[in-house]
């Protein structure tokens, strides 16, 4: 969601833009610019609606400058747009500046400070740029004081670069709440939201904190509160294996990343089990976590969806109560807590603002918190207490996949720890190695299977407007997740369904044609979703039935390897994974960058 990028040096950088840019389209975004200045009395606003492709045919070979900020937009407030497009500039054309986040007050701003201002825009972040503009045209502050006093007075999200075209020798910064970096080059200092975006520059980064700014020359970098004072920062190296950030032979990341799940499942092994085949886990994490009474698992999406599996292995192997909140529900609705919760957050990103307003209040109550995630340098990985990683490589792809089964193996891991170190006999006889690698291997042949996927999703997919996926327990887990990837990238209205309350409601929608999917691994539960499925076929659905070796009948499409009950969804997963994938290659549509969404989700 939206991308940032700014870089002050003494040659051009113009093509540091666009690379990063470029790298942080992933993000998803509707229109892009940028604004670069020589130094010497030129400078140059870009800005169009689209691909980076379509900003890139629009630049001359004269938008050159070594000072530049330029931006990814995903539409907020206001339509996608070049009006609309950041950089957004002050009325007078002296400060250009580019946003991330949401402000909740610039209406508020807008009629306290700027009446009398035409906006060219119908955006918040004009108000931004409108604001420090009047606070140096009208009340003679210096272009620091106003932007001090800018940010001081706004409320929201923001990452935000600034540059005045009257000391283009320094990009202004200011950050609350989204993620922002500034990197250390030789002879340059450039700031990104994403490091991906800048991996080739550098490897030295300065994180700022939210409420401070910072004031980043070619050769030096200042970081301050919002009082004022000077604060002292740590550099950060953040590596970023370049082969891992392309998509090599392939011809979409979503692809990749399918394939990339068996290397994945083995890397959690070799990353989380010694010699011994003993999962090893911070004892520390472990011993905050054995005297837990509650476990809540809070997040978002797919990584919801990887908590509900979350909790049934919490529950079968360390037999503590867990509940899973939707993080943008949670935040508003706390629950009654019990007397010593402990909260586990996933978030493939590390980035997800409706997490990480609840991690923030957590925290705020002295609450222990675990963070999951893929990526290190996340703001969330840097604010919880613990952090496990999921190893599974850069996810480019909007739709999450080798992130949701990358958890649920992580999960698994910290769930049999957790279970050994309490004495809880389940966990002692969970051979959670083998089982990965038996993951690994039916993965394996899932994704060789690509010839299979295609000519099904053809067969039940193609031409139509409505599907289901139903399951109980864990199949239905796993039928949420399926339904959210068919959903988002081929647009197709999708729903997953506890199998057992189609009758109560559902049912009326099966019409002649409708594609119903069924998972079926659980031995308990295989006749009553066989049940169901009869029903639908009654209706006249086409039904396709997923099922693992326990519970396989004659005229099942795909027979899975049975693992253990709650780790089904490594292979079911990939099921859904494979047939969104294949019905969105057949509609000819974007797989990596769907309609509407974005990778990182920033705002609430
Ligand atoms: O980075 P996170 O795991 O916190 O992201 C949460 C969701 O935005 C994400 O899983 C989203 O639902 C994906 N597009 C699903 O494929």
């Amino acid at each position: 969601m939206c991308g940032i990028v700014g870089v002050i040096g003494s040659t051009s950088t113009t093509d540091i833009l666009l690379t990063g840019l470029k790298r942080l389209e992933y993000r998803g975004y509707d229109s892009a610019g940028l604004y670069v200045n020589d130094q010497s009395g030129h400078d140059y606003l870009v800005k169009t609606v689209g691909k980076i492709s379509q900003l890139e045919a629009a630049l001359t070979s004269d938008v050159q400058g070594t000072v530049g900020i330029a931006h990814t937009r995903w539409a907020t407030h206001g339509q996608p747009s070049v009006a609309n497009a950041h950089p957004q500039f002050s009325d007078s054309k002296r400060f250009y500046l580019v946003h991330n986040g949401v402000l909740n007050n610039y209406h508020q701003l807008r009629s306290d400070y700027l009446s009398d201002v035409d906006f060219a825009s119908q955006t918040d972040t004009e108000v931004i740029v409108q604001l420090v503009a009047h606070f140096v045209e009208h009340d003679d502050m210096s272009t620091f004081a106003a932007f001090q006093k800018t940010l001081q007075l706004l409320d929201g999200s923001y990452a935000i670069l600034l540059v005045d075209q009257e000391q283009p020798d320094q990009i202004f910064v200011g950050k609350n709440k989204s993620p922002l970096l500034i990197g250390i080059g030789a002879n340059f200092n450039l700031v990104s939201s994403d490091a991906l975006a800048t991996y080739d520059q550098t490897e030295d980064y300065l994180e700022l904190h939210d409420q401070e700014m910072a004031v980043v020359r070619q050769d030096d970098v200042k970081i301050y509160n919002l009082d004022g004072q000077l604060q002292q920062r740590e550099m950060t190296q953040i590596t970023i294996d370049h082969s891992a950030v392309s998509k090599g032979s392939y011809p979409t990341f979503m692809l990749k990343e399918i394939d990339e799940q068996p290397v994945v499942m083995r890397r959690i092994g070799q990353e989380y089990f010694d010699d011994h085949r003993q999962a090893i886990i911070d004892p520390e994490l472990l011993n905050a976590l054995s005297h837990t009474d509650r476990v809540y698992f809070v997040a978002a999406g797919t990584s919801y969806h990887a908590s509900l599996v979350g909790k049934r292995l919490f529950e079968s192997y360390t037999k503590i109560p867990t509940e899973v909140g939707v993080a943008s529900e949670f935040g508003y609705h706390w629950p009654i807590l019990s007397e010593k919760p402990f909260f586990i957050f996933l978030s493939q990103s590390g980035e997800t603002a409706d997490s990480r307003q609840v991690l923030v209040e957590a925290k705020r109550r002295h609450l222990p918190v675990l963070v999951i995630t893929n990526s290190a340098n996340s703001t969330l990985a840097r604010e919880a207490n613990y952090t496990l990683l999921l190893h599974a490589g850069p996810e480019i792809a909007v739709a999450s996949t080798k992130a949701y089964t990358a958890q649920i193996a992580v999960e698994a891991t910290l769930a049999k720890a957790l279970g050994e170190k309490l004495g809880i006999k389940a966990a002692q006889n969970f051979d959670l190695l083998t089982q990965l690698g038996l993951a690994a291997n039916g993965m394996e042949t899932l994704v060789s299977e690509k010839e299979t996927w295609s000519q099904l999703a053809e067969n039940y997919l193609s031409g139509i407007n409505d599907a289901f996926y139903i399951g109980r327990g864990v199949d239905y887990d796993v039928s949420l997740e399926a339904a959210l990837k068919l959903k988002e990238i081929s647009y197709v209205h999708t729903e997953g369904f506890a199998a057992g309350e189609l009758k109560h409601g559902t049912i009326a929608l099966i019409e002649p044609g409708i594609p119903v999917i069924a998972f079926i691994t659980e031995k308990s539960t295989a006749a009553h979703t066989r049940g169901n499925v009869q029903e639908v076929v009654a209706r006249g659905a086409k039904v396709l039935v997923i099922a693992n070796q326990d519970c396989q009948e004659v005229q099942d499409q795909i027979i899975l390897p049975t693992l253990a009950t709650e780790l089904m969804p490594l292979l079911t997963g990939v099921c859904g994974q494979l047939l969104a994938y294949y019905a969105t290659l057949q509609r000819g549509l974007n797989v990596d960058q769907p309609r509407n969404l974005a990778k990182s989700v920033t705002v609430e």
